[in-house]
């Protein structure tokens, strides 16, 4: 299948296109780099085409569809940082839900059947069940969980008035990195937890601070359901396959299980063997306490197991890429391989 990646450059993009062709699709990667990366890009899909757009374009997705006559999109691009989104919510409308309006009006003008969409756990803001299934509320408590929901609700009239077949894939805490180590997480700023504990164990900050103990948690610090980018690549691979025409999916995406912030650094000094220091801080506005998914319905539905989210195995390939590519993409040791 030919198929249209948005946000191509991206940490689970990259990690998506690379998967998708290993099994045989054609991949059409677009992405303004705005915060993605080009080696990303470059690593994962030598020698394919990129397209360097906005998602605005309505007229550049159409040429690009038209020219390699795409089937299906997986639609990464978005802003990401739930802190900023309430700093600067017009960005996030405008980024995530405007830009998908551009590509789904593209989309449909070259009658493209089949979509992909990256919707996140945000969209359940604090639930009041856990594990979390597909049938608690959305409430989401941030503008940027809010934007991922009002993308599905775009993709459910999509749905309804032109029979676009779509799967919503609500991930929970993507980490871990592509065992061969050369595309991986590079954000900037970096806020996410795993790589800022690896960065304390390279020696690149001298401490990580957790935000919160007083959590009605088993150890008192948040729990967080962490699901290895190569599963959430794999789940992409297997809605492709199993979207029909008119068809809705939306489904979440975790392991099943839930690892504390405290559980998190000390699987971080197991596999790297250093010296991690905590400093106890306050709690980070807007944490909800506890996230687990019930990953029953994407199993059921995908034929999906998250096969590589062992705690152990997120914790050492994500080393692997830190350790090996220590400024990320921009790191000047880096060995390029294959
Ligand atoms: N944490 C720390 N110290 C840090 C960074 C994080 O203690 O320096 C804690 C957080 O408070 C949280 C946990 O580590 O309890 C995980 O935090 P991350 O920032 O890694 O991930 P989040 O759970 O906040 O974010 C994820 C996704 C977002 C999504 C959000 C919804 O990455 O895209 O869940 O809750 F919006």
């Amino acid at each position: 299948m030919n198929i249209l990646v948005t946000g191509a450059a991206g940490y689970i993009g990259s990690h998506t296109c690379r998967y998708l062709a290993l099994h045989g699709h054609q991949i059409v990667a677009y992405d303004n780099l705005s915060r993605g990366h080009r080696q990303a890009v470059e690593r994962a899909l030598p020698n394919q085409p990129f397209v360097c757009g906005e998602l605005h374009d309505v007229s550049l997705l159409r040429s690009t569809m038209q020219q390699y006559q795409i089937a299906a999109i997986v639609h990464f691009a978005a802003f990401a940082l739930v802190g900023e989104s309430v700093e600067n919510p017009e960005l996030y409308q405008h980024n995530n839900v405007e830009g998908t309006r551009c590509l789904l009006e593209a989309a449909t003008k070259e009658h493209v059947q089949k979509f992909v969409f990256s919707s996140t756990t945000a969209i359940y803001g604090e639930p009041e069940t856990i594990p979390i299934t597909e049938s608690c509320p959305a409430r989401p408590i941030s503008p940027y969980g809010q934007t991922k929901l009002d993308v599905e609700q775009l993709l459910e009239q999509a749905n309804t008035e032109h029979g676009l077949g779509f799967a919503a894939l609500r991930y929970f805490n993507a980490a871990g990195a592509d065992p061969v180590g050369d595309i991986g997480e590079d954000h900037d700023p970096e806020t996410h937890l795993i790589p800022i504990v690896l960065q304390v164990a390279l020696g690149q900050r001298k401490n990580i601070s957790v935000f919160g103990d007083d959590y009605a948690t088993p150890d008192g610090t948040c729990v967080r359901d962490y699901v290895h980018v190569l599963d959430l690549a794999d789940a992409h691979l297997r809605a492709l396959d199993r979207i029909q025409e008119r068809q809705s999916i939306q489904v979440n995406l975790g392991s099943g299980t839930g690892h504390s912030v405290m559980e998190i650094i000390e699987a971080a000094r197991a596999v790297t063997g250093r010296e991690i220091q905590t400093v106890m801080s306050a709690r980070r506005p807007g944490d909800p306490p506890l996230l687990i998914a019930d990953n029953q319905l994407a199993c059921a539905v995908l034929g999906w197991q998250p096969r590589h989210s062992s705690i152990e195995e997120i914790m050492s390939t994500a080393w692997n890429w830190h350790q090996s590519h220590p400024r990320g993409y921009s790191s000047t040791n880096d060995k390029v391989i294959g």
